[in-house]
């Protein structure tokens, strides 16, 4: 089984470009679910420029999936997440300045805070998710933190797939240089992936995975077979203005599990 974790955020960036009421991404997640959405995903950021306190108030007690709020290692944000109880949380570097989570947690240099924080939130009954780069000795330092999860960023894979499917012309006999190197370095990337998730699960980590996920590149990560769960917002929501957002849901999720049927 594969879960579709769905990103909620970029409903409420639209939201407040224009600080109108709408769109709702409450009744976002309350349609995606419809749509087959295993779980709803949500990034409280230090800046607030999307989601705000009072969405994740509303939509804790109204979700019928689970609630995986991403959030960093900040007390204000700790209490936050102790009061609200949303099922999972995972913790996320965060800069103010970046435009979406640019690289995973540091989990080796910043060791003893964020074992403080998986313990914080785990004694509460919170699951607590680490978002790291796909690096055997993050993954290694995630387990040795007490984490039970962790989410592999694949924004570094993502890219290269992208940017490798974006040099093949259909046309042309044989591919170009450019195209030659860009499918290397995906294949570089994907493999890293692999490596990453196969030491996790033999930890006995939960591996989750997500960042730049789209229908185009999502296949391989999906055979990957330790991977339980992806995150997926951006994506999902661009392709929501053309086709709907349940449509945009539903053919994730089939693409998703077909890639996983043996
Ligand atoms: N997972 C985590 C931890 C993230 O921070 C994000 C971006 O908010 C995602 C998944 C989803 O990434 P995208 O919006 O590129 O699908």
């Amino acid at each position: 089984m594969i879960e579709l974790g769905v990103n909620i955020d970029h409903i409420a960036t639209l939201r407040q470009a224009r600080r109108t009421r709408y769109p709702d991404p409450v009744l976002g997640a309350t349609l995606a679910e419809e749509a087959g959405a295993d779980l709803i995903t949500l990034h409280l950021r230090e800046d607030r420029r999307h989601i705000q306190d009072e969405d994740v108030r509303r939509l804790r007690p109204v979700l019928r999936t689970r609630m995986n709020l991403e959030m960093a290692i900040a007390p204000d944000m700790i209490a936050f997440a102790k009061a609200t109880r949303p099922q999972d949380v995972c913790l996320v570097p965060e800069r103010r300045e970046e435009l979406t989570t640019e690289g995973g947690l540091d989990v080796l240099g910043g060791f003893d805070a964020v074992r403080a924080a998986v313990a914080e939130l785990e004694a509460c009954g919170i699951r607590v998710s680490l978002f790291i780069d796909p690096d055997r000795r993050q993954v290694e330092a995630a387990h040795a933190a007490g984490a039970r999860i962790v989410e592999l960023h694949t924004g570094a894979y993502a890219e290269s797939a992208d940017e490798a499917s974006s040099g093949v012309d259909p046309g042309c006999a044989s591919p170009t240089a450019e195209a030659t190197r860009s499918a290397s370095a995906c294949a570089r990337e994907l493999d890293r992936v692999r490596v990453a998730a196969s030491r996790a699960h033999a930890l006995g980590l939960r591996v989750n995975a997500g960042h730049g996920l789209n229908i185009g590149n999502v296949e391989a990560i999906v055979r990957i077979p330790e991977i339980c769960e992806l995150n997926i917002g951006h994506a999902l929501v661009a392709d929501a203005v053309f086709v709907g957002w349940q449509v945009a849901i539903r053919r994730m999720k089939s693409l998703m599990l077909a890639a996983r049927e043996p």
